[in-house]
C-alpha cells in the first residue's frame, strides 16, 4: 500500500498535472528559453517559468525580457543572490524549486545548458519524479576544472527528453550512455538570434552612441570562472588583447558582466582598459545591443559559449579564449579558433581569423527549434512513465551479460578473466 500524499516526498505519475515548467536563472538561459516559451504560447499549452534569481541586476535579467518580449516569470525566488559558492547557491536554488513544483506539480520541467540554476532544476525535479528535459544538451568541454562541465554531465543523467544540438552532441550523449530519449533538433539560439537580430540592426543605435563603423572594431566579452579567478590568466589575457589592439589598430568594444567589472578592478586592471583610446569597456549590454554590436563586429574574442555559437550562426570570426571549448563544431568548420590565455596565441589568431572567409556553414540547424522541441514536450505528456523508466533500464545492457551467469561466483570469474586478459593485452602492445 502507498503511504498518504501528505507523507510521501515524490509525486505517483497520475498525481501530476499535463503542465509543462521551464526553469530559467541566468543571462544565457533567458535567451535560450526564450523560443520555448514563445512556442508553448503559440500552441496553447498549459506552462508556467520559474526563475531562480541566479542573475539579477537589470542588464544581466530585466533587459531580456524586455527585448525578447517576455512576459514576466509566474515564479521568482527572492534572494538567491546572497548565495555565492557553487553549492548554497545550488542548495538555495534547489530548495526553493522544490517547494514550487510540490504546488504546480508539472508533468515535465525544461532546463537549459549548464548553470547552476538548471542542474538545481533538474535535481528537483527528478527527485519529485517529475519528467526531465534538458536542451543543449551533449556538449562537452572534457576539462574537468569547468564547473559548467559538472552540471552538464548530472543533468544529462537525470535528463528524459535530451534535446542535441546536433549530431555530435548526439554522439557524446550515446558514448555516455545515458538514459534518455535523444532528439536532434538545433540549438535555441538560432531561433532567439533570428527574432532581434533584424530589429536590433533598426532599433539599436548603440553602433552610433559609440561612434563605431562597421566592420572596423573587434568585440570582446569575457566572465568564465577559468579565466576570472585565476590571476596569471586575466593579466595574461589583458595583456593579449591590448597587443592585439596595438597590432591591427582596431578599437575594442569590451561589455563586461559584472563579475568581470569587479575583479578587474580588485586587480586594477578596470582603470588599464578604462583610459586605453582604443578600448571602450562598459557593463553588459541587452540582447538588441549586443546583436547589433556583435553582428557588425569585424571579429569576436570570448570565452562565452553563447557567443562562439552566435558568432559562427552570424559569420563573424571568433577567438575563443579558453583552453577547452565545449562547441567543438565551431572549430570544426573554421569559425572560431581556440587560443587559451597566452598573449602570442591571442595575437596570432586574431590574424589567422582575420584572414578566414567566413563563409563556414552553420552546424546549429534550422529556425523553429524552440516549435520541434514543444511539440516534441506536448506529445510526451502522454508518454506512461514505465516507457521512460523502460528507457532507463535499458542502460542496463551493458552489464546483463556478467548478471546472466546467474550466481556471484561465475561473475566474478567472468570480470577477472576479462580484466586479466585487458592486462596482458596491454602489456602485449608496450612490448611491441
Ligand atoms: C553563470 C554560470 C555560467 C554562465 C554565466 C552566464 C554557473 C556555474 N555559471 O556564471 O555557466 O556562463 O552564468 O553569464 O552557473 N552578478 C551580478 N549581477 C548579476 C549576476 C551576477 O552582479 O545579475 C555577479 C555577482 O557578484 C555574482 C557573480 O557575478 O556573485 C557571479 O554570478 P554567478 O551567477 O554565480 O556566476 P556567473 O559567473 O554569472
Ligand atoms: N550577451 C548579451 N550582452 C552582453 C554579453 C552577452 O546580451 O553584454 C548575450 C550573448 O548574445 C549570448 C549570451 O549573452 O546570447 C551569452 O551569455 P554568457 O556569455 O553570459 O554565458 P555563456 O553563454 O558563456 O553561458
Amino acid at each position: 500500500m502507498s503511504l498518504p500524499k501528505s507523507m510521501r516526498k515524490s509525486f505517483m505519475d497520475e498525481e501530476l498535472q499535463d503542465k509543462i515548467c521551464v526553469v530559467i536563472g541566468t543571462r544565457p538561459g533567458i535567451i535560450k528559453q526564450a523560443p520555448i516559451i514563445e512556442a508553448l504560447k503559440e500552441l496553447k499549452a498549459d506552462f508556467f517559468v520559474l526563475h531562480t534569481g541566479q542573475h539579477y541586476s537589470y542588464n544581466m535579467d530585466k533587459v531580456f525580457f524586455e527585448d525578447l518580449g517576455l512576459p514576466e516569470p509566474e515564479y521568482k525566488i527572492p534572494d538567491t543572490y546572497k548565495y555565492k559558492l557553487h553549492g548554497e547557491q545550488t542548495a538555495k536554488m534547489l530548495m526553493e524549486i522544490e517547494r514550487i513544483l510540490i504546488r504546480e506539480r508539472p508533468k515535465i520541467v525544461v532546463v537549459t545548458g549548464d548553470a547552476n540554476t538548471n542542474l538545481a532544476g533538474a535535481l528537483a525535479a527528478k527527485k519529485l519524479h517529475m519528467r526531465v528535459a534538458h536542451t543543449e544538451s551533449g556538449l562537452r568541454t572534457f576539462d574537468w576544472r569547468v564547473p559548467e562541465e559538472h552540471n552538464r554531465l548530472i543533468i544529462e543523467r537525470l535528463g528524459d527528453y535530451l534535446f542535441a544540438p546536433n549530431e555530435l552532441a548526439r554522439k557524446n550523449l550515446e558514448i555516455d550512455n545515458v538514459g534518455g530519449e535523444i532528439f536532434v533538433v538545433g540549438s535555441t539560439l538560432v531561433d532567439a538570434l533570428e527574432k532581434v537580430k533584424n530589429v536590433a540592426t533598426r532599433k539599436s543605435t548603440i553602433l552610433e552612441e559609440l561612434g563605431l563603423n562597421r566592420n572596423e572594431y573587434f568585440l570582446m566579452t569575457m566572465h568564465r570562472e577559468e579565466n576570472l579567478d585565476y590571476e596569471r590568466e586575466i593579466r595574461s589575457i589583458i595583456k593579449g588583447v591590448l597587443e592585439v589592439t596595438r597590432r591591427f589598430g582596431f578599437p575594442i568594444v569590451f561589455p563586461a558582466h559584472p563579475r568581470t567589472i569587479k575583479r578587474l578592478k580588485e586587480l586594477g586592471l578596470y582603470k588599464v582598459l578604462d583610459k586605453h583610446k582604443n578600448v571602450l569597456i562598459m557593463p553588459a549590454v541587452g540582447y538588441m545591443d549586443f546583436m547589433a554590436l556583435l553582428s557588425n563586429a569585424r571579429l569576436v574574442l570570448t570565452d562565452s559559449g553563447g557567443v562562439q555559437q552566435e558568432a559562427c550562426i552570424l559569420r563573424v570570426p571568433c577567438i575563443t579564449l579558453l583552453r577547452a571549448t565545449e562547441w567543438v563544431e565551431t572549430l570544426l568548420v573554421g569559425a572560431n579558433v581556440l587560443v587559451g590565455s597566452d598573449p602570442m596565441a591571442i595575437v596570432k589568431g586574431v590574424e589567422l581569423m582575420l584572414a578566414s572567409r567566413r563563409n563556414w556553414p552553420n552546424p546549429f540547424g534550422e529556425r523553429g527549434v524552440g516549435k520541434r522541441i514543444v511539440k516534441i514536450l506536448l506529445d510526451r505528456l502522454h508518454e506512461p512513465i514505465e516507457q521512460v523508466y523502460e528507457r532507463y533500464r535499458a542502460r542496463r545492457k551493458k552489464v546483463e551479460k556478467y548478471l546472466s551467469l546467474g550466481n556471484w561466483e561465475k561473475v566474478l570469474k567472468a570480470l577477472r578473466e576479462e580484466t586479466s586478459s585487458k592486462a596482458s593485452q596491454a602489456e602485449m602492445r608496450c612490448l611491441e
